[in-house]
């Protein structure tokens, strides 16, 4: 059984999706591990609800990136953790981490990159005055939501959108595409080449 760590920083609602899809035997894994650094994520207590391991990790304890990454690695390695799946995780992963995980990080981005990367997507997509936008789950590399593209979901937007509005609806999609996105992983048929990832049949 595949090994799942989520990190988190905060409300959680795309690790609850992930969580359902475990508790109705959609997703054949099992998550081992919660990490935040934020002490009071409300993703901390979802993990801890459903009886998952939940640590915080906190950065300000370590005198440098590298410092704190290597304590997660230490939480990954000690629960032999096979795939790492961020889920509104707010800092930059590092070279500890990313070497650690070369292609066995994911992350869920609210907007359809390579448009709309880094903070606020939803809005920047929305002042923008785009007609659709969505979300995207990839592999995480060393550029900021730049990795090789595994799914992604378009949503229209509307003439009596808000940036909220948009937002939520984006949110519905990312709680469907991040487990069917984790579930390719699991099942082994992804295969990265260059930028693009394929499906083995
Ligand atoms: C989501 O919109 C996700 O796409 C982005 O951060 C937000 C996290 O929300 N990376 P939640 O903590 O999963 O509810």
């Amino acid at each position: 059984m595949i090994r799942i760590a989520v990190l988190v920083s905060g409300r959680g609602s795309n690790l609850q999706a992930i969580i359902n899809s475990i508790e109705n035997k959609y997703l054949k894994a099992q998550i081992s591990i919660v990490i935040s650094d934020i002490s009071d994520a409300y993703a901390l207590e979802r993990a801890r609800a459903h009886g998952i391991k939940a640590v915080h990790v906190d950065p300000g304890k370590f005198a440098s990136k590298e410092l704190y990454e290597i304590e997660v690695l230490k939480n990954l390695n000690s629960e032999n953790i096979d795939l790492v799946l961020l889920a509104g995780y707010m800092k930059i992963l590092g070279k500890t981490l990313l070497t650690a995980y070369k292609d066995r990080i994911l992350n869920i981005h609210p907007a359809l990159l390579p448009a709309f990367p880094g903070l606020h997507a939803q809005e920047q997509a929305f002042r923008h005055g785009v007609k659709v936008s969505g979300c995207t789950v990839h592999f995480v590399d060393e550029e900021l939501d730049g990795g090789p593209i595994i799914l992604q979901k378009c949503v229209e937007v509307t003439d009596d959108d808000t940036v909220q509005t948009l937002a939520d609806r984006i949110l519905e999609q990312e709680h469907k595409i991040y487990p069917e996105a984790v579930k390719l992983f699991v099942e082994n048929k992804l295969i990265i080449e260059g930028r693009k990832v394929k499906f083995k049949t």
